[in-house]
């Protein structure tokens, strides 16, 4: 038995992930020459995004967590959430990027930037691995976007189902039958 054999589909391979996060990189060199960074990681489904984009950029970059909770039925989200751990260092004057793994109605992601636009960072943007465009029920301004995806459940590389999967090296969808209630 192992953690692959529940996975139906592979939609973003290793190595896929692996050339896009490098990419993103350079990309972020160039914006943020010469200038100190601060990113910003949601826990937990960001860890695995952010320690890998953070090593393809050739900058000075700290490295923060946050930590929210969504209210209610995990599965919908509502975008009431809730601050379960929060930044160690204030970012006013700071250059942040929010790193995030996946945008899906983009609910949790605009109360995130409305509470760290309020502490008057330097600079803010938002950098998200996988962006789930077609689900999207608020505005929020997306960055750098790694893929976009259709509007399907995935895990791996940071993202779980009920707290399993984060662990898989690539991006894959469920076999249908793990979802069923036990
Ligand atoms: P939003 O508020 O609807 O944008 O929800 C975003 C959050 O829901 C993400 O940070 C994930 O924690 C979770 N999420 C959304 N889609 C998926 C998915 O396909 N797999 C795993 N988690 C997901
Ligand atoms: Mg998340």
């Amino acid at each position: 038995m192992s953690l692959v054999d529940d996975i139906d589909e592979v939609m973003i391979s290793t190595e896929q992930l692996q050339s896009r996060v490098t990419e993103l990189g350079r990309s972020l060199e160039r914006e943020y020459a010469g200038i100190d960074l601060l990113l910003v990681g949601v826990l937990k489904g960001a860890v695995m995004f952010m320690v890998d984009l953070a090593r393809a950029m050739d900058l000075k970059v700290d490295l923060e967590f946050m930590a929210i909770s969504s209210y209610g039925n995990e599965a919908v989200s509502s975008g009431v959430v809730r601050l379960i751990k929060d930044l160690d260092q204030n970012i006013a004057g700071r250059h942040v990027l929010i790193v995030e793994d996946i945008v899906d109605t983009g609910l949790t992601l605009a109360y995130i930037r409305e509470m760290l636009l309020a502490r008057e960072p330097a600079s803010l943007r938002i950098c998200a691995l996988l962006d789930k465009h077609e689900a999207r029920k608020t505005d929020v301004p997306l960055d750098y976007v790694g893929f976009r995806i259709p509007s399907r459940f995935v895990v791996g590389y940071g993202l779980d189902f009920a707290g399993t999967y984060r662990n898989l090296p690539f991006i894959g969808v469920l076999k249908p039958e793990k979802y069923a209630v036990k």
